[in-house]
């Protein structure tokens, strides 16, 4: 956490850093948080988590005898967790996938959007609005909402931003404060608690905007920028694959384009951005990106680093452990038991993808203390999980987070992120 924290201070203040002697000053917020981090790690056992307060009185306790300078700071001087804002999106068949993500993700406190898109039965769509709508904590806390009019979606075509944009539209409208969007879909799940990813991302400024890029195109710049492709999902009630023009169009000078990966978590102020639309410069890249062959690896890419008030903000990272089939980079490998070890030490808070139900969901649900068809318990759950009732349908205090190993694996990986190394050296190259 002590590194995370410099880190914290030297993208806030770079202009403080370079002055050594303040070092000290910070040191005792430093081991209060670090005091904090580790006895809400040996809480992990599930005896509910004493109220903060405790902590910092222990603490003034003890500042008898130490210099006056190290009293530990009020607790106001935490930084709050985050909120995050998800979107989770389905095709056919995906409704069982999505409701077990959706379990594996969910914080009172964060927002969701779940979608099963046009391509879905009627029927499949009614049962996951059922059970949106019946679930006592979904109801109790009403922050997750089902896109009941969906959306037709081609895979590699624009309805696929569209449907992520309109997402992102509900999330600002309805969502309240949030802090980060994150966009997955039913083949997707989580490999730290939600307590592991707010106490983590907490300490991170909220505008770094976590996105897998870069402009060396290479043989994307024949078989993507030029060609000219349409997407009937835009204009037809049955979905069909999109077509090629025969003529092909040269690639942009008004703007650089780039490409990376389609997952990714953009910040709160991005998103406005994109979705306001005061500057012009995300409208008239999505108009370009309508007839450009898989736009979800291309389009917000292309926007942030084309933005100057923005570019500085990226972190080259989708968050996601994806083991890929040998170049060139299109078909990710489905995960088993076999990548369990090698997933968790990526240290990423998400994999992708997952055959419906692989008996490593399993495991990953182990590692999340996740019972069967249970919520991920964290900080705010107090039942004791008796009988087999889900400990999170007793509700405690939700601003309480208990991390457990998860946050200091993710810790690493974002420590490694914001390195000198890698965070500056790697933004929109
Ligand atoms: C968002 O999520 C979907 C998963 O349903 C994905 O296929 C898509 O490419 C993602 N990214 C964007 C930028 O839309
Ligand atoms: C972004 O970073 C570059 C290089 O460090 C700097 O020159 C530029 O002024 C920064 N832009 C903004 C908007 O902060
Ligand atoms: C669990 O079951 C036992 C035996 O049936 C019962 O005595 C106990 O009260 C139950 N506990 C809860 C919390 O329901
Ligand atoms: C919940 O916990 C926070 C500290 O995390 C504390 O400030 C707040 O007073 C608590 N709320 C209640 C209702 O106990």
């Amino acid at each position: 956490m002590k590194k995370l924290k410099n880190y914290y201070l030297q993208l806030k203040h770079p202009q403080t850093m370079e002055k050594k002697w303040i070092f000290p000053l910070a040191i005792g917020s430093i081991i209060s948080l670090f005091l904090l981090f580790l006895t809400t790690l040996t809480s992990s056992d599930g005896t509910p988590l004493l109220p903060l307060r405790h902590y910092y009185s222990a603490a003034s306790a003890a500042s008898v005898f130490v210099e006056s300078k190290l009293k530990p700071l009020p607790i106001s001087a935490l930084p709050p967790p985050p909120r995050l804002a998800y979107l989770i999106s389905g095709s056919a068949g995906d409704g069982g996938m999505l409701r077990r993500t959706l379990e594996a993700l969910y914080h009172p406190n964060n927002q969701y959007v779940v979608h099963l898109d046009a391509e879905s039965s009627a029927e499949e769509r009614q049962d996951l609005f059922n059970y949106v709508n019946a679930h006592l904590i979904f109801k109790r806390f009403r922050n997750v909402r089902m896109i009941t009019k969906a959306n037709l979606v081609t895979y590699r075509g624009p309805t696929m931003v569209a449907n992520t944009l309109h997402a992102a539209a509900i999330l600002l409208k309805e969502g309240g404060d949030w802090d980060w969007f994150i966009n997955l879909s039913a083949s997707d799940y989580p490999l730290v608690t939600q307590d592991d990813l707010l106490h983590t991302f907490s300490y991170l400024p909220r505008d770094l905007n976590f996105i897998d890029h870069t402009s060396n195109i290479g043989w994307k710049e024949f078989q993507r920028a030029k060609p000219v492709i349409v997407d009937p999902g835009l204009y037809m009630t049955k979905k069909a694959d999109v077509f090629w023009i025969t003529q092909r169009r040269s690639v942009p000078t008004a703007f650089k384009l780039f490409t990376g990966s389609a997952w990714m978590a953009l910040s709160r102020p991005f998103i406005d951005y994109c979705i306001w639309g005061w500057d012009n410069l995300p409208r008239t890249v999505l108009m370009y990106y309508a007839n450009f062959l898989s736009s979800p690896e291309g389009y917000f890419h292309t926007v942030i680093c084309n933005a100057q008030e923005f570019r500085n903000t990226t972190v080259n990272s989708d968050l996601h452990f994806i083991s890929w089939d040998n170049p060139p980079k299109q078909h990710p490998h489905y995960l088993n038991l076999e990548d369990m070890q090698r997933m968790v030490e990526s240290n990423a808070p998400f994999a992708r993808k997952f055959h419906r139900d692989d008996p490593v969901l399993d495991k990953i649900d182990e590692l999340l203390s996740r019972g069967k068809g249970m919520l991920v318990p964290g900080g705010w759950c107090m039942g004791s999980g008796e009988n087999g009732t889900d400990p999170c349908f007793v509700v405690g205090n939700t601003t309480v987070l208990r991390p457990t190993g998860g946050a200091k694996r993710l810790e690493n990986l974002v420590t490694f992120l914001l390195s000198n190394d890698n965070f500056r050296p790697r933004q929109c190259k």
